[in-house]
């Protein structure tokens, strides 16, 4: 039931193909310019991480989709189960990404403006300080193994906020089901090597110049209104 709940939602970035149903999932514009989060983020690594490597997530997820869809059809338990690992890396690339774009703003834009309001308050609850905040999210970033994702969260049912890791592209909601994300930061090579090589804690340092805490007041707000 919950993986038909899962290829049968509609999305307003999903096709419809397919005679059963089936909806698929197409790569979302980003709301500025490729350049337009320099000198923190190049233009060339935003154009190939949201050319490349989140078109590749999509393109695998929706093939994924469609084996699944296939493989349900035919009451062929043994592949329904072995797509479960390419849909949960490719679908939570597509998740991952699409957040991260939201995540980040030109400074002309409100990138980098501290977060203000009720979202403001709560980190200066949570953490001490928004600088806190970042030293906390950089450590944790910076310490990483391998590939993976940071997060500030919020835990819905007990309205506070949390500082998460996932590894690979596993979404935040695997580390629980009432987290929701509020700021992602993908710290795989692809987001900074091409400008930061191997420094990654440098890249964490910049990025907080692009982020977009407006976004994330919004998400709060919702979430502990
Ligand atoms: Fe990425």
């Amino acid at each position: 039931m919950a993986l038909r709940t899962l290829i049968t939602r509609k999305s307003p970035i999903s096709t419809h193909l397919g005679f059963r149903g089936l909806q698929t999932f197409s790569l979302p514009d980003l709301p500025y310019d490729y350049g337009a989060l320099e000198p923190a983020i190049s233009g060339e690594i935003m154009q190939l991480h949201h050319q490349k490597h989140h078109q590749a997530y999509i393109t695998n997820y929706n093939k994924a989709l469609e084996q699944l869809d296939s493989a349900i059809s035919k009451g062929d338990a043994s592949t329904v189960v072995k797509l479960q690992s390419a849909i949960k890396f490719n679908g939570g690339g597509h998740v991952n990404h699409s957040i991260f774009w939201k995540n980040l703003a030109p400074v002309p834009e409100g990138g980098g403006e501290p977060p203000k309001a009720s979202l403001g308050s709560a980190i200066d609850n949570h953490f001490g300080s928004l600088e806190a905040l970042i030293q906390k999210m950089n450590a944790e970033g910076a310490a990483l193994q391998g590939s993976g994702w940071v997060w500030l969260a919020v835990d819905k049912e007990l309205k506070r906020l949390v500082v998460e890791t996932t590894a690979n592209q596993d979404p935040l909601v695997t580390k629980g089901p009432s987290l929701v994300p509020v700021i992602g930061i993908d710290v795989w090579e692809h987001a900074y090597y091409l400008q930061y090589k191997n420094v990654r804690p440098d890249y964490l340092k910049n990025i907080w110049k692009v982020i977009n805490w407006k976004y994330a007041g919004e998400v709060y707000d919702k979430e502990c209104p």
